[in-house]
């Protein structure tokens, strides 16, 4: 008799999207430091987002001058004028799904506006204020 044997094994489900694990993963570096964190903010992730500061090119700019305020829009880079998609994941599905892309872009986005790397705790507040919209 013939059997058919089911791989059952080889699928694998996973249950946290790249974005709860990345943001599990901050939330993890905060309590190293602060063991009392409560977690991350939408509210702080909108200053964080929306305020202005001189920049890595000596020009006041923010998060929103290259993504815009309505996150469901897409906008114009600030400095190249090319088309940046929406960052609303709810706007754009392909967004936050890729760790590589998230670390390469906080890195150098917080760079262009803070002109130094981002804080565990301000990457965790701007993200969620990003999925928030
Ligand atoms: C000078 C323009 C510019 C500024 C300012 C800027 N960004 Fe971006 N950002 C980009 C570009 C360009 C990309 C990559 C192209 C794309 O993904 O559409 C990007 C991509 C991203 C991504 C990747 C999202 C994904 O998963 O696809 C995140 C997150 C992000 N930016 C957050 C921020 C935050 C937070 C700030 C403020 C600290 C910021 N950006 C400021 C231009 C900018």
């Amino acid at each position: 008799m013939k059997r058919v044997i089911i791989p059952a094994l080889l699928v694998s489900f996973s249950f946290a999207s790249v974005i709860e694990e990345y943001l599990t993963n901050l939330k993890n570096e905060v309590i190293k430091e602060k063991p009392d964190f409560k977690g991350f903010d939408t509210k702080r992730g909108e200053e964080i987002f929306t305020s202005k500061h001189l920049g890595k090119k000596g020009k006041e700019i923010s998060c929103s001058s290259c993504h815009g305020i309505d996150l469901t829009k897409s906008h114009q880079n600030f400095f190249t004028a090319k088309v940046i998609e929406p960052l609303s994941p709810k706007a754009n599905p392909q967004r936050l799904t890729d760790k590589k892309k998230i670390d390469k872009w906080l890195k150098r986005n917080f760079n262009d506006v803070y002109k130094r790397e981002g804080t565990p705790k301000e990457k965790g507040d701007v993200l969620s204020f990003i999925m928030s919209k």
